[in-house]
């Protein structure tokens, strides 16, 4: 399986970095493309200085190739390259909106715009609160044109104990929104519910 994955410059790398430790763990080829605040982002967040592969992967027995943003004749530009979906996290309100109205000129927009035209699956994880009325028209012009939009929202049902566990669960919707093998657990399952360690209102 081939994937297109995009960093933006919009808060929660460590959703990226779970999220693409999960499709290396899955086999998954791993197409990957940073914006400059996306980069900016994997420093300020992460401490990374430069794109770190092997961080990101987890392992450095990786299968993930990056891509030159501003290099909009790469594979991931042509409908041709074949592969099974892109998903774009941490996804800015910029991109989001770079996407709904079909701009080109980066190698994001440009392969998420041809992800559409090809009726491929397109994932966006949008990061922003309050959401503009702008980014609201956005979600519907790209739901209308068959993108899915899956905000980084963590559900707290089945009882998260650290950060880690919060994150897992959007990495864990992302792949289970395209069919992708993981261990992680993310799944509502009354049997498997943790309870609530209590009432406190400390935080862990
Ligand atoms: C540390 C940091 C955090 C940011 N967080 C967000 C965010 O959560 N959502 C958002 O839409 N923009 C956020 N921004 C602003 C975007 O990075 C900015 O609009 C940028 O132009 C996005 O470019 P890109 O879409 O090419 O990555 C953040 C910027 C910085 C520096």
């Amino acid at each position: 399986m081939d994937l297109v994955t995009a960093i933006t410059g919009a808060s929660g790398a460590l959703y990226a970095q779970r999220f693409i430790q999960g499709l290396v763990a899955a086999g998954v080829k791993v197409h990957l493309i940073v914006s400059p605040l996306g980069r900016r982002l994997l420093h300020d967040e992460l401490g990374m200085e430069t794109v770190d592969l092997t961080a990101l992967a987890g392992t450095a027995e990786h299968t993930v190739t990056l891509y030159n943003y501003n290099d909009v004749g790469a594979k991931p530009a042509s409908g041709s390259f074949l592969h099974q979906g892109m998903v774009i996290v941490p996804c800015s309100s910029n991109t989001l909106a770079e996407v709904a109205h079909g701009l080109g000129d980066n190698l994001i927009s440009r392969a998420a715009a041809v992800t559409l035209k090809e009726r491929r699956r397109l994932i966006l994880a949008h990061r922003e609160m309050p959401l503009s009325p702008i980014d609201i028209n956005n979600y519907k012009i790209l739901g209308d044109a068959g993108a899915i939009l899956a905000p980084t929202n963590p559900g707290f049902y089945l009882n998260p104990e650290s950060v880690g566990e919060i994150v897992d669960f959007v990495a864990g919707k992302l792949m289970d929104l395209l069919g992708v093998a993981h261990a992680l657990d993310t799944r509502w399952d009354p049997k498997n519910i943790r309870p609530p360690s209590g009432a406190s209102g400390q935080t862990r």
